[in-house]
């Protein structure tokens, strides 16, 4: 297959962990005889020293030209006394609005050699294999009426039938390429909002009938992911609540540098990222952990071009890379073992 992929790096650790990713990317074209043409394009702080636009023109048309954008970090001190306007951030929210990306997929697995760095007892992480599927540009964080006074405040959690119907759909079709085991996660016991997302979350199963449903509370789901995050598959729920099941979520791994996301609307068209920031302390280093990226890189394969054997190849090298006891500096246990995020990289490549 030929494939473009418009390539963001952005600020920070951003520029290091994209090219580790594009790397890996070239060698999977190689074994399995796909061609990627890669386009680079500015974003966040570094937009704004080129072209003082977070998110110009030129990069919106490159990603427009391109089949997937994978993305690296953006933001850092430099920028942080800048405008509203000029912030780094903006650029994110606004390829996020721009491409209309409403479904934002958070995978969360264990890494059985990394298991130490768990909050959580070795036993009850050990299985963890979720995906988190979050509603990403409705409800309260969009509704309106959206203000506040000294003396009282309100915000609007609305939903159009049509935004719970899409979302829905694309986590069955997550489903499907996992255990086929979904936890929808709502708040109906008072929630108006919830009561019509468990009506269409029923409407919708019917057309899967390989896909298994259980309805949630959000406030019981919260506990259930430290006591039992293993039970978890797919989690369907709506935007603010995913946020804050997301956040929980990540740390039952314990290592920010290893978490990938992806952000995609009804087409395979899909945004791929780092969960971590731009770590602006290590940048230009070369230290920085590329895992994250490179598994982002592994949803692209899979999500936006059907490869799923090829984003398993990525998946298992970076597993085994980790098995033999070879980490970046976040992960190691002393710097003499440290490997740069080269060698890291070379190390994924050789296994691939
Ligand atoms: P951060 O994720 O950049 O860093 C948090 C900590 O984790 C730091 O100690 C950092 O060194 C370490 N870390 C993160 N990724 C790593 C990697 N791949 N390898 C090794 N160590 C890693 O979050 P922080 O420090 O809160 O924010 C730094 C900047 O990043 C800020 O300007 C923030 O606005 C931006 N940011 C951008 C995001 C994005 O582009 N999606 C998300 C979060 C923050
Ligand atoms: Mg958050």
């Amino acid at each position: 297959m030929e494939k473009k992929v418009a390539v963001l790096p952005g600020d920070g650790i951003g520029p290091e962990v994209t090219e580790a990713a594009v790397k890996v990317l070239e060698v999977i074209a190689k074994r399995f005889g796909h061609t990627f043409h890669f386009e680079h394009a500015s974003i966040g702080g570094d937009a704004i020293d080129q072209h003082q636009n977070p998110l110009p023109d030129e990069t919106i048309a490159i990603c427009e030209a391109s089949d997937a954008v994978l993305l690296g970090a953006v933001g850092g001190p430099k920028w942080d006394q800048n405008p509203q306007a000029l912030r780094p951030e903006k650029g994110l929210l606004a390829i996020r609005k721009h491409f209309d990306l409403f479904a934002n997929l958070r995978p969360v697995k264990a890494v059985p050699s990394l298991l130490h760095t768990s909050p959580l007892k070795e036993e009850n992480a050990k299985e963890v294999d979720m995906l988190i599927v979050r509603e990403l540009t409705g409800g309260l964080y969009f509704g309106e009426p959206s203000h506040h006074t000294d003396e009282g405040a309100v915000d609007t959690l609305l939903y159009t039938r049509a935004e719970i119907e899409r979302i829905v759909e694309k986590s069955f079709e997550f489903a499907q390429l996992r255990k086929g085991k979904i936890a929808s996660v709502d708040k109906a016991n008072v929630l108006e909002s919830s009561k019509l997302w468990r009506k269409i979350v029923d409407e919708k199963k019917v057309a899967y009938p390989d896909v298994e449903v259980e309805h949630m509370l959000v406030d019981s789901t919260s506990m259930k992911l430290i006591t039992n995050p293993a039970a978890f598959d797919v989690i369907l729920t709506e935007n603010m609540f995913g946020d804050i099941l997301s956040d929980e979520a990540s740390v039952i791994t314990g290592s920010l540098g290893v978490l990938p996301s992806a952000s995609m609307r009804a087409d395979s068209f899909g945004l791929y990222e780092p969960v971590h920031g731009s770590a602006p302390e290590i940048a230009g280093k070369g230290i920085a952990n590329p895992a994250a990226t490179i598994l982002s890189a592994a949803m692209m394969l899979r999500y936006s071009f059907g490869m799923e054997a090829e984003a398993v190849a990525i998946e298992k090298a970076v597993d085994t890379v980790f098995e033999d006891g070879s980490f970046t500096a976040d992960l190691a246990d002393s710097a003499q073992q440290a490997l740069t995020t080269q060698e890291w990289t070379e190390k994924v490549i050789n296994e691939i």
